[in-house]
C-alpha cells in the first residue's frame, strides 16, 4: 500500500512499487484526464506534475511520488476558476481531437510557473517532446503567449 497525495488530496492505492504513476492515477484513482499515448516517455500526453515540475507518468514510478506532490490536469486550478492556460486554451481554440492537450497544459503549465514571459524560442524549447497528431502547435504557441501575457497582467510585472 502506498500513500499518494494527488491534487492535494492524501490517496491509498494498493499497488506494486514500480506500477507506472500513470495507471494509478487513470485505473486507481480514475481521473482519466491524463492520456496514455506511447507508453513509452516519446510523446507527453501522460505529463502531470510531481512537486511542480513536468514529469511523464507513464516512466514515473508510483513509488518515486511517494512523498512528493501530485498534480494531474484535474487539479492544475480550483473548481471554476480555471488556469490561465485553460483560458487561453479555449480563447485561441487549441485542442482538435483533445487527445494531447491536457499532457500539453500541464507541460506548459510547468514553463509558466517559472518563467511569465517567456521568448517563442523558450516555448518551442520547452514544449518540444509534447507530440500532437493533429499539429495544433501553432495555436499551442499562441495560448502561451497569451496565458503568459494574462499572467503578467494579474500579477503587475
Ligand atoms: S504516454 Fe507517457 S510519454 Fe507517451
Ligand atoms: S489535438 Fe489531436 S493529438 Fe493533439
Amino acid at each position: 500500500m502506498l500513500t499518494l497525495t494527488v491534487n492535494g488530496q492524501a490517496k491509498q492505492v494498493d499497488v506494486d512499487k514500480d506500477t507506472p504513476l500513470l495507471w494509478v492515477i487513470r485505473e486507481h484513482l480514475q481521473m482519466t484526464g491524463t492520456k496514455f499515448g506511447c507508453g513509452a516517455g516519446l510523446c507527453g500526453a501522460c505529463t502531470v506534475h510531481l512537486d511542480g515540475v513536468a514529469v511523464r507518468s507513464c516512466q514515473t514510478a508510483a513509488a518515486d511520488a511517494v512523498g512528493k506532490k501530485v498534480t494531474t490536469i484535474e487539479g492544475l486550478a480550483p473548481a471554476g476558476q480555471p488556469h490561465p492556460l485553460q483560458v487561453a486554451w479555449a480563447a485561441e481554440q487549441v485542442p482538435q481531437c483533445g487527445y494531447c492537450q491536457s499532457g500539453q497544459i500541464m507541460q506548459a503549465a510547468s514553463l509558466l510557473s517559472k518563467n511569465n514571459d517567456p521568448t517563442k524560442a523558450e516555448i518551442v524549447a520547452h514544449m518540444d517532446g509534447n507530440l500532437c497528431r493533429c499539429m495544433t502547435y501553432g495555436r499551442i504557441q499562441r495560448a502561451i503567449v497569451r496565458a503568459a501575457a494574462d499572467m503578467r497582467a494579474k500579477s503587475g510585472s
